[in-house]
């Protein structure tokens, strides 16, 4: 697909990160637009956004109120991008939503792990299966499953763990991996890439943590999930007892914006990135140098891979300083 202009496209997680600079870039080359989130503010943000920086023509952009985790709602999105579009085709579909949680087989809850699972690797899945006879009726198709280099290397380094996130990012893999060679069987006309980033600067640490107890972006934490947050802060040697609430939430978005501030590589420059590599017809998009660097090292020594000082990916500003050579 070597330009998007007309096109019908479904972007899910698109109220946020990667997935509004898709959008943003979608709709200014005059991409026909449908966001599936399950944050309203988003969408609308990123609607906002899209009108600012100008749309085309005749181009449209609609949000939609999903949770990929669930095939009705994944189902009722296609039956509203059809009767809004007045077509039962989609020629782009970008399985972008995921969240990060459930780090833990010990620690995390098997709610929060199952849940990540359910939206990380159930979204797109259930997202492929859906939208797939919408994107074979296409003359020309393409589906884009965003992965992670958490897809080929199961922690954010230093040695921790990152369970949920990384079973569903190597499951992301997998299936795309297998969806390439079952397209080039039976729906030659259609093609597919899976994404790598690497660490990308955007709100998922924030968008994770609520997202995993199910809470609604218009509501304020609750008591159980302020107790989990000042145990992930004391888990860093901080004295959150002598912290109030509000000083406890402040910490938290200090922590989340740091990580969107020192990431190498914007939500913007990702989108473009993933966006010339469907272009390109390419199926496997590394994002950021510090993809490459890490695919590179991993395949070079796996058996490694998992030592402590084997490379540190995501983390504090220092950890980020440290990375092994
Ligand atoms: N930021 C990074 O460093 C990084 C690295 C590798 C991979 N990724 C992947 O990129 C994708 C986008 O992440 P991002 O960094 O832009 O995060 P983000 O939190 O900024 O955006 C994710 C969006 O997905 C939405 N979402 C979450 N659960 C959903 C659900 N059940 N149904 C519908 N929408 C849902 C959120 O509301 C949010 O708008 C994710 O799959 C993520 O795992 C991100």
């Amino acid at each position: 697909m070597k330009d998007f202009s007309g096109r019908i496209a479904v972007v899910t997680g698109g109220g946020s990160g990667i997935g509004r600079e898709l959008v943003r870039l979608l709709v200014a080359e005059g991409c026909h637009v449908a966001i599936a989130d399950v944050s309203p503010a988003g969408m609308a943000e990123t609607e906002r956004l899209c009108r600012e920086d100008g749309m085309p023509q005749g181009t449209r952009i609609v949000s939609i109120v999903t949770d990929v985790s669930q095939e009705d709602q994944l189902e009722a999105l296609r039956e509203q991008v059809a009767r809004e579009f007045g077509t039962d085709h989609v020629n782009l579909l970008i399985n972008n939503a995921g969240i990060g949680a459930g780090a833990s087989m010990f620690v995390s809850s098997r709610e929060e792990w199952e849940r990540t699972f359910s939206i990380t690797f159930g979204g797109v899945y259930l997202g492929t299966r859906v939208f797939l006879p919408a994107v074979v009726a296409s003359d020309e198709g393409w589906i884009v499953n965003v992965s992670s280099v958490n897809g080929f290397w199961a922690t954010p380094g230093g040695g921790n763990p990152n369970s949920a996130y990384s079973t569903a990012k190597f499951a992301v893999k997998g299936f795309t991996e297998s969806l390439l060679c079952d397209l080039r069987v039976n729906a030659p006309h259609v093609g597919c890439s899976l994404v790598m980033p690497g660490f990308i600067g955007t709100d998922i640490i924030a968008n994770s943590y609520r997202i995993s107890v199910g809470r609604d972006d218009a509501e304020a934490p609750s008591a159980s999930e302020l107790a989990v947050m000042r145990a992930r802060i004391a888990k860093r040697g901080m004295d959150e007892a002598a912290m109030s609430d509000a000083q406890v939430l402040e910490l938290e978005t200090r922590m989340s914006d740091g990580y969107r501030m020192t990431a190498p590589t914007t939500a913007a420059e990702a989108a473009k990135i993933i966006l010339d590599g469907v272009r390109a017809g390419e199926w496997r998009i590394l994002v950021g140098e510090d993809a490459h660097e890490l695919d590179a090292k991993v395949r070079a020594n796996p058996e490694a891979a998992y030592d402590p000082d084997f490379f540190v990916l995501f983390g504090t500003p220092e950890l980020v300083g440290q990375r092994a050579k």
